[in-house]
């Protein structure tokens, strides 16, 4: 066992009894001897079990499955109850990874005690190991307030899509002196709140070099540059789900779009030219009983359960 992880009680049907899960402060470790951490969204126990058996160290339920999974248009409407059931799911998946839900748009934005209401519900509800929330000012002291609560925060600057309209759209952030100063600033404040690391999105890489270095918590970056100290993808962007429609920050991983069309579409074919199911994908019956069967249907052309003829 190395010490950024422990035993995890088995908690689910899968997998060995015991497995190694990192601990809170894995990451600060990680980031003191410059080893990137590696972080993905997930959303579904499955998604979760492949990241996790990938050794990915950090797991998102994002508020992007709004988009991604529920299909709609951005992540705002996305509710506490289904991120309740989304990361409740990853959970089942989840064995070693650090596992974070999301706090969508609205579940922290009225006062401290919302934002400690709704992140114990993601702790003890979903099973989540922490939570993350987009934002500064009103956002580090709901961070202060659940980490008081004794909940782990992960911070989010940058491009923040849950108020990508006050931003003015999705586009870079920081690409000024005096916002890029004021992004150092709010991201010592979060730091100062009790956040244990922070998420840099669409920030130029020279500013999220210099929050880094600036920090003694990890910055993990989205379109931030080589120099954070970790990156995170969206699961759909990575594995190539979504036809092509990511940011210019993601790097496609896989065509997974065009095999699952190429799979249901070669399906389709099969079944309607009959090719599928094929013998070995059916079952049989004893042919004593299938003789019986059939001889039960043969002298009044009738089905058991029939009327018997009048
Ligand atoms: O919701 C999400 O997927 C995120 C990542 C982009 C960090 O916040």
């Amino acid at each position: 066992m190395t010490s950024l992880a422990r035993p995890r009680p088995e908690t689910s049907a899968m997998g060995a009894a015991h497995a190694m899960h990192l601990q809170l402060s894995a990451f600060t470790e990680l980031k003191a001897r410059r080893q990137p951490i590696v972080m993905v969204t997930a959303y579904d126990a499955p998604s979760a079990r492949l990241a996790d058996e990938a050794g990915v160290d950090l797991i998102l339920v994002g508020d992007s499955a709004a988009n991604n999974m529920l299909g709609y248009e951005g992540t705002t409407p996305v509710t506490m109850d289904e991120m309740v059931m989304l990361t409740r799911a990853a959970r089942r998946g989840t064995r070693r990874a650090f596992l974070l839900g999301d706090m969508p748009f609205g579940s922290y934005q009225v006062s401290d005690e919302q934002a400690v209401t709704n992140g114990i519900r993601l702790v003890k509800e979903a099973g989540a190991d922490g939570v993350k929330l987009e934002g500064a000012g009103p956002s580090a002291s709901r961070a202060r307030a659940l980490v008081e609560a004794g909940i782990p925060v992960m911070g989010h600057l940058g491009l923040t899509p849950q108020s990508v309209t006050m931003l003015g759209g999705y586009k870079a952030q920081g690409r000024t002196a005096a916002k890029a100063l004021r992004l150092l600033e709010d991201a010592l404040a979060l730091q100062a709140a009790g956040c244990f690391a922070l998420v840099l999105e669409a920030v130029s890489a020279p500013v999220a070099k210099r929050i880094s270095e600036a920090l003694r918590i990890p910055t993990i970056g989205i379109g931030a540059g080589p120099d954070c100290d970790g990156q995170v993808l969206v699961w759909h962007d990575l594995l190539g789900l979504n036809d092509g429609q990511a940011p210019r920050f993601v790097k496609a991983y896989a065509d997974l779009a065009g095999q699952v069309r190429a799979a249901l579409e070669t399906y389709a074919a099969e079944v309607r030219s009959r090719q599928f199911p094929e013998e070995r994908h059916t079952y049989g019956i004893p042919a004593e009983e299938l003789a019986h069967f059939e001889a039960a249907l043969e002298p009044s052309g009738t089905t058991p359960g029939d009327d018997p003829p009048g």
